[in-house]
């Protein structure tokens, strides 16, 4: 059985000082010869440098949450992905639902964002997910369908990505969604992938998450292993103990 995926996103929160503190409780409460799970953080810019000194001697991976769809040039205030890649990211969120909206990230952008990081060696953790008003609208299988097409357009090669479903009006709720919907959608998103590549490479190669108030006590309804192979994960990241549950909670099913 593959390991699922944890990934915290710590958004624009912990300063650098704070995020040492936090990634340092992770650390020290994982066993030192890891766990069966891939865990990964995705730390503010300012903070990457000192995740990645406390995660060096860990089997936790280092993640960014966003970079910039150019790769270098007269932009800015914006990251490439190339500064990322040379402080240790190995994967990077892109297309977050907070980007999408407060940030208005299209999805051409976000395509773009997709084959920088494939051709960056960066594992893409494209999220997708809808609006309450989409859902009330009966418009959700459509804007998840059309997320997943769009930030995949004319990606032919890759050795792995992730798709994340995250329900927009469930982040930071504090209540996540009936699991069953969670693995309809992920079913959705799974007939949406196999229209575009072969079977061997969407069970091979991609892995749906999902997130949105995923806690230590909700977090194994969520996981078969089959169709949610992992999650991506905001507030709980924060608090070491319930981040270290949760990882605890999905190792135990392995
Ligand atoms: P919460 O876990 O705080 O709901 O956030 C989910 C999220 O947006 C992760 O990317």
């Amino acid at each position: 059985m593959e390991f699922p995926i944890v990934i915290g996103n710590w958004k624009m929160n912990l300063t650098p000082h704070e995020s040492e503190i936090v990634a340092k409780k992770i650390v020290a409460g994982l066993p030192p010869q890891g766990v069966s799970a891939e865990v990964v953080l995705c730390p503010s810019f300012p903070s990457l440098e000192v995740v990645e000194r406390v995660i060096a001697q860990s089997t936790i991976s280092l993640g960014a949450q966003n970079f910039f769809w150019q790769e270098s040039g007269s932009y800015t205030g914006e990251v490439s992905i190339k500064m990322l890649k040379e402080i240790g990211c190995g994967w990077s969120i892109i297309g977050h639902s907070e980007r999408r909206i407060v940030l208005r990230e299209n999805d051409d952008e976000i395509n773009k964002k997709v084959k920088l990081a494939l051709a960056y060696d960066i594992v893409p953790v494209i999220c997708v997910g809808e609006k309450y008003e989409e859902r009330q609208a009966g418009q959700k299988d459509f804007v998840i369908m059309k997320e997943v097409a769009s930030a995949l357009k004319g990606v032919d090669k890759f050795n792995r990505l992730v798709v994340a479903y995250e329900p927009v009006w469930v982040i930071g709720r504090g209540e996540a969604i009936d699991p069953e919907e969670a693995q309809s959608v992920a079913t959705l998103i799974k007939y949406t992938l196999r229209d575009m590549y072969s079977h061997e490479v969407v069970d091979n190669k991609i892995k749906i998450l999902y997130g949105g108030s995923v806690d230590d006590q909700n977090v194994s309804q969520f996981v078969d292993n089959e169709l949610i192979q992992g999650v991506l994960v905001g507030g709980s990241s924060l608090k070491p103990e319930t981040f270290l549950g949760i990882i605890n909670k999905l190792t135990s099913k392995c």
